[in-house]
């Protein structure tokens, strides 16, 4: 496997598991500013010497505006490819990589752009209410959604020093305005059928890694606490990585490190129209990012999916 954008904090948990992968290697990595130096043993490289005709597969963790181009010249080298950044998500040229949902793309895919963070778990935690026609388009779904420093990169900005964000705890991009928000609304429309409206508002944590998403979720009918895990429960009966939670709310501590979405749900009382709320967690670096990448990589390699992936 190739890896673009080995040094950020993406490629290095990509080259954690890749490390560990019983059917992958890594042919080449690349970096920019580190590179030169090596890092779980691999040279790395600039991006612009990547050696693409030794890797079967390129994986991407560029910074979205970076990414594409190096991308088209894999595809243009005849490799597959995941690319981990934004660029190509909304795009017809690949598949949109939610694995639980594009298995039946994803072995003959050529190009998976893998979804983001945010959308990962808030899709994970609505979709199977979408396929139920319990999602009430009449009133919008409020995404309140919370995640470590991790998810805004390595590059060095003031408002992530430590003394700007330890012990503290705050929104940003309000209103609309986070990028992950056209990803989220067009794949709940896509997948999920669901035209209607989402608030997201993310909030900055001052933990490393994770992400916690509440979400509360308007109805089109009454469900009660044991239907609502039900619906859960049956739609990821077989799935390697998801986690219903009974009885019980998720935390960070229940998928850190792992390749997992933990979901739970809560009947909520007191409201005169009906109303669900879930609670979704996951590793933003790693089902959130390069975990879900060797999940949609295994399949279209034709490896057991779970292959090298900690769940
Ligand atoms: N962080 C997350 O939780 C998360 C989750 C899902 C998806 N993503 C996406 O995954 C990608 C990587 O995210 P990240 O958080 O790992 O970012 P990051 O820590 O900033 O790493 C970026 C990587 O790209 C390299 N790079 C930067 N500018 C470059 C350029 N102009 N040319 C070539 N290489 C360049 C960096 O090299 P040097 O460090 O050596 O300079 C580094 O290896 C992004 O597209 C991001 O949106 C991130």
């Amino acid at each position: 496997m190739g890896v673009f954008g080995a040094s950020g904090y993406v490629g290095r948990e990509l080259l954690r598991l890749l490390a560990g992968h019983p059917h992958a290697t890594v042919a080449f990595a690349t970096a920019e500013s580190a590179a030169g130096g090596d890092l779980e043993g691999v040279p790395l490289v600039r991006a612009a010497d990547a050696p693409l005709h030794r890797a079967e597969a390129v994986l991407s963790c560029l910074p979205h505006g970076v990414s594409a181009p190096y991308v088209r010249a894999a595809r243009e080298a005849g490799r597959r490819v995941v690319d981990l950044s934004a660029d190509l998500r909304l795009s017809d040229e690949a598949v949109y990589g939610l694995t639980e949902f594009a298995r039946p793309q994803l072995a003959d895919a050529a190009l998976v752009a893998n979804p983001g963070c945010y959308p990962t778990a808030a899709l994970l935690a609505l979709l199977p209410l979408a396929h139920q026609g319990l999602l009430d388009a009449s009133r919008e779904i409020i995404v309140d959604a919370a995640s470590g420093v991790t998810g805004a990169g390595r590059s060095p900005t003031r408002e992530l020093l430590f003394g700007e964000v330890a012990e503290d705890y705050r929104a940003y991009a309000a209103g609309n305005s986070h990028r992950h928000l056209p990803e989220l609304q067009g794949m709940l429309a896509r997948v999920g059928g669901f035209a209607g409206d989402v608030v997201f508002t993310p909030h900055l944590l001052p933990v490393r890694r994770g992400i916690l998403e509440t979400i509360h979720v308007p109805l089109t009918r009454v469900v009660d606490q044991s239907t609502a895990e039900g619906i859960f429960a049956a739609a990821y009966a077989d799935e390697p990585f998801v986690r219903i939670l009974p009885q019980r709310l998720p935390a960070l501590r229940d998928v850190v490190y792992r390749n997992i979405v933990a979901l739970g749900v809560a009947a909520v009382a007191r409201v005169r129209r009906p109303r669900l709320t879930v609670v979704a967690a996951i590793d933003n670096l790693v089902k959130g990012a390069a975990g879900q990448a060797v999940q949609n990589m295994n399949l279209m390699m034709a490896f057991p999916e779970t292959a090298g992936l900690p769940c």
